[in-house]
């Protein structure tokens, strides 16, 4: 069981090993849709300035980017998830791990409150409405296009309201542009694809 005191000492888990915590189904389809241990480490290193630094993962899935921020760094997450089996499997991973700076919502992201956060995580949260995955996620949604776009439209609203000084990590994009006022940080090779690092540097409003 991956517990905090690996982690203060250092030691990496492999996902097969973290994703012990999670029943069978849940470890089957994890290459496809929870992040990888060691990106999600990375991502949370990317996204937690101190302490006090509140990061939001929009569609927290099963809470493995959120349980691996919480261990590796001081900060506090919130995962927002539409799937209520989901939500439920998270919290029991967080008990199990005796974590407390962990929360999980059952919420879809369009009746999510963005502001009180200081930094939001973006796994390609919406792409099993335009994907179609040979390992899919237990609990099946209603999927559309129609969907899609208006998850990938709000979340481009959200983060033009969202206040100067706020930091976005994306893995795998999230399906749409940053809008103008953020600055790319750094892109790097992370699993099979890269994480972004976004910070608004500004309202965007006076950008050409
Ligand atoms: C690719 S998984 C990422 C899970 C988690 N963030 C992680 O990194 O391990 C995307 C998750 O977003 C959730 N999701 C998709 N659309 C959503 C929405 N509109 N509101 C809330 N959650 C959503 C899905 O149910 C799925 O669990």
């Amino acid at each position: 069981m991956p517990g905090s005191a690996n982690w203060a000492r250092g030691e990496l888990l492999r996902d097969a090993e973290f994703d012990r915590i999670y029943p069978e189904w849940v470890r089957k389809v994890s290459e496809s849709h929870w992040t990888p241990v060691s990106v999600a480490r990375r991502a949370a290193e990317l996204l937690v300035v101190d302490e006090s630094t509140r990061v939001l993962d929009v569609g927290s899935g099963v809470g493995k980017f959120c349980l691996v921020g919480a261990m590796v760094t001081p900060a506090t997450f919130f995962g927002a998830e539409q799937r209520a089996s989901l939500v439920e499997i998270a919290r029991q991973a967080a008990t199990a791990c005796e974590l407390s700076r962990v929360h999980f919502v059952h919420e879809n992201m369009m009746t999510i409150d963005w502001s009180g956060y200081d930094s939001f995580y973006l796994f390609n949260p919406y792409s099993e409405h335009i994907f179609d995955y040979s390992s899919p996620i237990e609990d099946p949604i209603t999927t559309s296009l129609d969907h899609y776009n208006r998850y990938v439209t709000t979340t481009c609203r959200r983060l033009v309201a969202a206040p100067v000084g706020v930091r976005v990590v994306t893995y795998y994009g999230y399906g749409g542009p940053m809008p103008s006022g953020y600055r790319r940080i750094l892109r790097e090779p992370a699993g099979k694809n890269y994480l972004e690092l976004w910070v608004k540097e500004s309202s965007g409003q006076d950008d050409g």
